[in-house]
């Protein structure tokens, strides 16, 4: 084996002069070349053709993989970079044709299932956001280098291919979930799995779906790590067997659930994994008004299926009714009422039909897209300081400290209903016993 190395990184580095500087540092990897295993390696030709060089121009890259279950059970360079027939991003790197973007279609090549679910989620569809007013954001308002260097970041690019191996590179490096690829293929498959290590363990981390759902408006990992689940999590890392083939909740570990557990996990009842995030979602919390997702019932059924290996149905049904009745109270005492008025100061004509031209636009998107969210998903996932200080705080304060003054402002009489109905009576006064209440609880405590 190991001379069958050496002579073909012998013709390799003297048939390709242009590369004869590196030969020293090439022979010397030969000598790094991976312990037997008890697995038995096959490689292919091709395959060892491309670890000759690389093993000495990406020594890093190429421990990576040697790390790697790929590597294991001999799947190498060649086997993933191997162009696709019709590929229109297909190059010609020493001899060989490969793709240097291995899209979603070269995997499924060998993983059909994993793949066929991820496309058919909305990770893959995640560069559809033109037309919504984060796009209008961020293309017109911002200005669109934004766009580039944000949000394509994290939904995905559109790349483009210039031929010879080059790429435009305003659109690649990328590996958004929604990618588009010069193949037609939807996402990038490395957006959780980081090559070329291709590790579970690492794809089930909590962080890696931070890398995306985080920050002021949609705020996950911050409530995760909040939350008991996320308190456990990292007391207990080490129990987490993250390591391990299969990944049950129950039976392989059983210290805390995770991202990945509650949304992709399987199940002892259903031990399948799923690539596709959505079909445990009976609402969706991401809209200025939330309204259930189609077929809710089934998708909150397996959620709970999840739940139930861990908590009794009394509490887990209990959870529900507390997270329903947070997202009912939003909508109805702040979402339903002031999309009413937006509506009414368009159809009036008291604003404009520009977005983000007026005060008015960014309190009531923030109030929604970022304060509405947090409140919402922090009782989806429990963390209560999300619920409240991010949440339904700072939706209450611009509800009433700007959005309902900049209405009247705009068009006087419009708030009318809305400050009138029993939810806001209390702007006209608190009770006589409520502010005696308050009265004695400051006495009482601070003395005060
Ligand atoms: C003769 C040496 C040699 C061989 C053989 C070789 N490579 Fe490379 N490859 C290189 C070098 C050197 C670079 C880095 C070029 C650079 O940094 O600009 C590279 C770059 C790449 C890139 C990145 C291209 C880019 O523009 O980002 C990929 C992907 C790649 N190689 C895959 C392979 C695969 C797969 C094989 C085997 C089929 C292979 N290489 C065989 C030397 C080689
Ligand atoms: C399991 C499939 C797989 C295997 C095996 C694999 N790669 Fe890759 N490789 C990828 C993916 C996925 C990308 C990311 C392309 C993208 O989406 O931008 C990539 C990107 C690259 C790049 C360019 C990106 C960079 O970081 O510069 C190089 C170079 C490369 N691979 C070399 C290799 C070499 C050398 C081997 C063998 C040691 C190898 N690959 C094995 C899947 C694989
Ligand atoms: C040539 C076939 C082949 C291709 C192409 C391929 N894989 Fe694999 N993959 C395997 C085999 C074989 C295993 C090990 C057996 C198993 O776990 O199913 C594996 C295992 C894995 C694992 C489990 C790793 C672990 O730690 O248990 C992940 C994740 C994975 N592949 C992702 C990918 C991704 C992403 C791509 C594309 C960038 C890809 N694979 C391309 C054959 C392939
Ligand atoms: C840090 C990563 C990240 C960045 C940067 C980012 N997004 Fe997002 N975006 C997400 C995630 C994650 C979600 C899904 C949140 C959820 O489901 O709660 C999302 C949701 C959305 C949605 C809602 C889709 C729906 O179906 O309701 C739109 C629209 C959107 N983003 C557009 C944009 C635009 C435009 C930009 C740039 C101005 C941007 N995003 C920047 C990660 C990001
Ligand atoms: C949103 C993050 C994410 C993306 C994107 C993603 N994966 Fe995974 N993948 C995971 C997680 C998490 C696991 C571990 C699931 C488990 O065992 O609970 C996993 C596991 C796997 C496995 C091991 C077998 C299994 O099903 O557990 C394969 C193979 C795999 N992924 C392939 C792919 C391929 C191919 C793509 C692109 C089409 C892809 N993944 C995209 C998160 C992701
Ligand atoms: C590279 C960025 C990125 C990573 C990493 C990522 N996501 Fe997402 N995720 C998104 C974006 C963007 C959306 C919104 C897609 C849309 O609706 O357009 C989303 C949406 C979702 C949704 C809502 C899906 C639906 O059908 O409504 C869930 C649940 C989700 N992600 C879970 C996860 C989990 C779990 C992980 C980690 C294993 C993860 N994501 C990793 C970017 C990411
Ligand atoms: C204990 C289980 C659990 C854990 C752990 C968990 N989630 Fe959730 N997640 C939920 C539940 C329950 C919902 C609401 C489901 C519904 O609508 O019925 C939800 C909702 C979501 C949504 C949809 C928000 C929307 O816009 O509609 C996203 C995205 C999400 N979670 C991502 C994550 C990420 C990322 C992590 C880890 C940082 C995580 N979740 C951890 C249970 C969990
Ligand atoms: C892997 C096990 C596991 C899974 C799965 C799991 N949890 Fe938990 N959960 C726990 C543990 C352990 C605690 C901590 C109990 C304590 O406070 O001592 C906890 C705490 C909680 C709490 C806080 C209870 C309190 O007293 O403050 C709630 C609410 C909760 N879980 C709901 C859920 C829901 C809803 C799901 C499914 C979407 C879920 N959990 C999934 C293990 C799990």
């Amino acid at each position: 084996m190991r001379a069958f190395f050496i002579r073909l990184c012998t013709f390799v580095f003297l048939s390709i002069s242009t590369l004869q500087a590196q030969t020293p540092k090439a022979t010397g990897a030969v000598a790094h070349l991976p312990p037997p295993k008890a697995v038995h390696l096959k490689f292919s030709t091709q395959g060892q053709v491309c670890l000759a060089c690389h093993s000495a121009s990406t020594p890093a890259l190429v421990q990576q993989w040697k790390d790697s279950k790929h590597y294991q059970h001999g799947v190498d360079c060649y086997s993933c970079h191997k162009a696709n027939p019709g590929d229109p991003a297909t190059v010609d790197h020493y001899g060989q044709k490969i793709a240097i973007i291995v899209t979603p279609k070269y995997c499924g090549n060998c993983h059909a299932r994993e793949t066929d679910q991820y496309e058919h989620s909305r990770h893959a569809q995640a560069t559809q956001f033109i037309g919504s007013l984060d796009n209008v954001l961020g293309e017109v308002v911002e200005g669109a280098p934004a766009v580039q260097s944000e949000c394509v970041q994290c939904h995905g690019s559109k790349v483009k291919y210039l031929g010879d191996g080059k790429f435009d590179s305003s659109t690649w490096p990328n590996s958004g979930v929604g990618r588009v690829n010069p193949d037609g293929s939807l996402g990038s498959c490395s957006a959780c799995h980081g090559r070329h290590s291709f590790s579970v363990a690492q794809a089930r981390a909590p962080e890696t779906c931070g890398k995306c759902h985080m920050g002021p408006d949609h705020p996950q990992i911050e409530i995760y790590n909040e939350s008991m689940h996320g308190i456990l999590y990292r007391a207990n890392r080490d129990k987490m067997n993250l390591n391990s083939t299969t990944w049950i909740v129950g039976k392989d570990y059983t210290a805390a659930p995770t991202c990945v557990t509650c949304h992709m996990g399987g199940t002892p009842d259903h031990p399948e994994p799923t690539h596709d995030t959505g079909t445990r979602l009976s609402w969706t919390l991401r809209p200025a008004v939330s309204i259930h997702q189609a077929d809710w019932q089934n998708k909150r059924a397996s959620m709970q299926d999840v739940c139930l290996n861990c908590h009794a149905s009394g509490m887990v049904n209990n959870f529900y009714k507390q997270f329903d009745d947070s997202v009912n109270f939003y909508n109805a005492k702040y979402g339903e009422p002031s999309a009413a008025i937006m509506k009414k100061l368009a159809d009036t004509g008291a604003i404009t039909s520009t977005p983000f031209d007026t005060q008015i636009k960014w309190d009531y998107f923030e109030m929604w897209h970022h304060e509405g969210r947090a409140a919402r998903m922090g009782s989806a996932m429990n963390g209560p300081d999300f619920t409240q200080w991010h949440g339904f705080y700072e939706v209450a304060k611009d509800f009433y400290m700007k959005f309902l003054p900049e209405a009247e402002k705009l068009s006087p009489g419009v708030t009318k209903e809305v400050v009138n109905s029993p939810d806001n009576i209390w702007l006209k006064g608190l009770s006589k016993q409520q502010i005696q209440q308050e009265i004695d609880y400051y006495k009482k405590r601070y003395n005060q």
